[in-house]
């Protein structure tokens, strides 16, 4: 499915990684689409796997015409695969497959609480035990305001599992002004931080 001699794009592929990027149906997809051409754009391969509610969700949000196949129909790449969501053979539905790490972005609190729970009834919460089974790196961005308690609960559960929460929480001392893309900026970067991705999306403190 994919040409590894035609994405190395010479000596990037020593550090090429496969990332799952997993949408569901919260809001904040544009943080999913930020995240996802940036791993393209750098050579990366990314597994894309959306819920039924995320892609909707998604295409609303992003005025993307209904009924259109793929989850972001802009971004097109040899290192983009996308799967269905319930379409356990992809390969990342076990854990001898060779993934690097997987965003789970946005998160719903509803795939929250399966994968707290050990529900992995579809494709992304699947891909999501996988990772916290193997020990690696997951990612997760929770979106929903306010939490209450079973929120809260969840949450401290996967985090005591292994996973890296990101609330997709606004930056200030980035001076952002009234960019909206600084702050997804600032968000996805700290994601890629977390996948072990190296980036320059956001001015280092003390740097
Ligand atoms: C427009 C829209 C926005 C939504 N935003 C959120 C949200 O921010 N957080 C959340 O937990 N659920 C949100 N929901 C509800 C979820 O989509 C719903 O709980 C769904 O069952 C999630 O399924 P999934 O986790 O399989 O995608 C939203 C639904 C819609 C239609």
């Amino acid at each position: 499915m994919i040409d590894a001699d035609s994405t190395s794009g010479g000596d990037t592929s020593a550090a090429r990684k496969q990332i799952v990027v997993g949408v569901t149906g919260a809001s904040g997809s544009i943080l999913a689409h930020r995240l996802t051409r940036f791993l393209l754009d750098t050579g990366h391969i990314v597994h894309l796997v959306a819920s039924r509610t995320g892609r909707l969700v998604a295409h609303d949000e992003m005025e993307i015409a209904e009924g259109s196949r793929s989850l972001f129909p802009d971004l097109e790449s040899e290192r983009l695969v996308e799967w269905q969501e319930k379409n356990f053979f992809a390969p990342f539905a076990s854990g001898t497959a060779d993934i690097d790490g997987m965003a789970l972005v946005p998160c719903s609190m509803s795939t929250l609480a399966c994968i707290a729970n050990g529900i992995s009834d579809n494709l992304i919460r699947r891909a999501a035990e996988v990772m916290l089974k193997e020990r690696r790196p997951l990612v997760v961005v929770p979106r929903e305001t306010p939490l209450n308690e079973i929120h809260l609960r969840n949450l401290s559960t996967i985090a005591r599992l292994g996973a890296v929460v990101i609330p997709p929480m606004l930056t200030f001392y980035q001076h952002p002004g009234d960019s909206v893309m600084a702050q997804v900026d600032f968000v996805v970067s700290r994601v890629l931080d977390h996948l072990d991705v190296d980036n320059e999306l956001f001015n280092r403190w003390g740097s």
